[in-house]
């Protein structure tokens, strides 16, 4: 129980962080491409940031899934009943999920904006993998539990 109230704790914290530099990056990223910008150091520094912060939040919701009451629940009484209990299916299908979803989008984003040599691809390819990866957020964050 220890286990879980810390890493629940960290996971819930960290979540500001992920959900902020992601929405810094994403805006950034758009206001370069549309503003025809050069693709500089700081571009590349927010990009980076943003990958790490969500790696991280997936190493801490990975521990989280497994010691959390849920993951209790659905061992206990198995798949069927967890599908059909909005709460159980939000915390141990959605948010899970499309929380790894997002981060796939992020690492492919990246690595894909990195290879490319100019400003405006870099840009581009960064506005649609990170807008992307920030809608798949913000639709499974639990948010009456978290604010
Ligand atoms: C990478 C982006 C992620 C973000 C932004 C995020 C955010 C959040 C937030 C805001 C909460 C609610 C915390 C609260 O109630 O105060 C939460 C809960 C939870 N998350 Fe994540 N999460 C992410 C990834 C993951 C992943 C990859 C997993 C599992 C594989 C996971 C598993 C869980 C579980 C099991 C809970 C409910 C347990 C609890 O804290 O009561 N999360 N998450």
């Amino acid at each position: 129980m220890i286990m879980y109230e810390t890493v629940s704790f960290i996971h819930s914290w960290w979540a500001y962080l992920v959900v902020i530099v992601l929405l810094i990056t994403t805006v950034n990223s758009i206001i370069g491409l549309t503003s025809k910008k050069e693709y500089g150091a700081t571009d590349f520094r927010l990009a980076l940031f943003t990958l790490i912060t969500t790696h991280i939040q997936l190493l801490i919701g990975l521990v989280l899934y497994f010691v959390s009451p849920y993951f209790t629940a659905l061992t206990e009484s198995g798949m069927g009943p967890v599908m059909k209990d909005s709460t159980l299916r939000l915390y141990l299908v959605e948010h899970p999920l499309m929380m790894i979803l997002a981060v796939v989008l992020i690492t492919v984003g990246y690595s894909k904006h990195k290879k490319k040599l100019t400003s405006k691809p870099k840009f581009k390819t960064l506005s649609i993998f990170y807008t992307l990866a920030l809608l798949f957020v913000l639709s499974r964050i639990p948010w009456s539990a978290w604010f």
